[in-house]
């Protein structure tokens, strides 16, 4: 058999994949099995920060890997707590719960906060609000945090507790707030799988003053906007205000599974030995290539996220078939008339990989993408979304 036919046999089908089979990559580029190139414009959902087996992160890497690749949380290791430590330097929350993947740092969130909550204010203060059109993970507890009906079907019952508010509804927000028994209020500042939508700032403005007048929790899921993807090292910054809980990963360790629950002052103490815990969380590995990834995430780097998200703006602007760009720094959607999974498909016919989050076509380049690079591979989404879009005309 081969990969393609192996994988339909032994692996569970919850992914219909490209019929492509990657074999190897560097940067910007990948090639499959038969030596065709791509440009990524997807980075493996926003995981790989620097492109692939990025020269210095490899080092890292491999260094940790031949030293010491796993240890127990029984015991102490450098690479976590250098981490830990740098994480809360860079960003000024206190203290660093490790795990391994989105959905496992977002329960970690959640677990924070209606501990806090429970601590603070009774056993029936444990809702957490939400918002419409989000996504939080795959568990069955961050199922039910996504405010996204299509995702609950076929897994119920999912956790109670869950509160869901449209982006924007400050009345329905302030409702559920006023009856005191929320927890927090946990959200994406841009909603990625939502289709790469922006909250607005006054909203934003509006949770967090809401939340600090009640001593709610503000939780944002950092896992797709964290990490330098937005222009900043998290997307908070962008907004001007000091959450009490984030979570991250996708891109924090830069191409290996590692989660991270950051706490403000608030909940720093919130957890006692056993309250939590994970086998792989903080493995020495992992550890090695976040700090590898964070060290080198700097303003030079933020500019430079910045300056290729202009890039891409202005190169698609009036494009045919391109209605409009939306999104910050590089995490980009963008409306096309000919719908954003029919692109996708038509695109890496032509050597250029993307994603999609509803019907638009959605970008998650490397940061440091190779601009002649980024501009050929715009230069290929212009033209096919131009074609498509007279084809659909037809
Ligand atoms: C905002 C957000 N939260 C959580 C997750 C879940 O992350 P993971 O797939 O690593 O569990 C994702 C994944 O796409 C995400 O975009």
């Amino acid at each position: 058999m081969n990969t393609v036919e192996k994988d339909k046999t032994y692996v569970a089908s919850t992914y219909n994949r490209f019929p492509v089979v990657l074999k190897e990559g560097s940067g910007s580029v990948v090639y499959d099995e038969n030596g065709k190139k791509y440009i990524d414009l997807g980075t493996g959902i926003a995981v790989n920060t620097f492109g692939y087996s990025d020269k210095i992160w490899v080092e890292a890497v491999s260094k940790q890997a031949a030293a010491l690749n796993h240890t127990s949380n029984l015991y102490y290791h450098g690479p976590c707590a250098s981490l830990a430590e740098m994480l809360c330097e860079k960003t000024g929350f206190k203290k660093v719960f490790f795990s391994n993947s989105g959905a496992e740092a977002n329960e970690c969130a959640i677990k924070a906060a209606r501990k806090y909550a429970e601590d603070k204010k009774g056993s029936d203060c444990y809702n957490i609000i939400t918002l419409e059109n989000s996504f939080h993970g795959r568990t069955i507890t961050t199922l039910a945090a996504t405010g996204q009906e299509k995702f609950h079907k076929l897994f119920t019952p999912l956790t109670e507790g869950f509160l869901y508010v449209k982006p924007g509804d400050r009345e329905a927000l302030a409702n559920y707030i006023s009856k005191g028994n929320v927890a927090a209020v946990m959200f994406e500042l841009v909603q990625g799988e939502g289709g790469v939508m922006p909250l607005e700032k006054d909203f934003v403005d509006f949770i967090v003053k809401i939340c600090r007048e009640n001593d709610v929790l503000v939780v944002c899921d950092e896992v797709q906007t964290g990490n330098g993807r937005t222009g900043a090292l998290y997307c908070y910054q962008n907004y001007g205000f000091m959450p009490d809980i984030i979570s991250t990963a996708k891109g924090l360790a830069g191409g290996l599974p590692l989660g991270a629950t950051l706490l403000g002052d608030k909940v720093k103490d919130v957890f006692s030995f056993g309250d939590h815990g994970s086998t792989f969380g903080a493995n020495p590995v992992c550890c090695a290539g976040a700090l590898s990834v964070l060290s080198r995430l700097d303003e030079n780097v933020f500019e430079g996220v910045r300056k290729r998200e202009n890039l891409i703006r202005d190169t698609l602007k009036d494009a045919k078939g391109i209605s409009g760009v939306y999104g910050m720094g590089l995490m980009i959607g963008i409306e096309v008339a000919c719908g954003g999974p029919k692109l996708a498909g038509a695109l890496l016919e032509k050597g250029v990989l993307v994603l999609t989050a509803k019907n638009r076509l959605r970008l998650l380049p490397a940061l440091n993408i190779p601009e002649d690079i980024l501009l050929e591979a715009l230069e290929i989404i212009k033209t096919t979304a131009a074609e498509l879009c007279d084809t659909e005309a037809i």
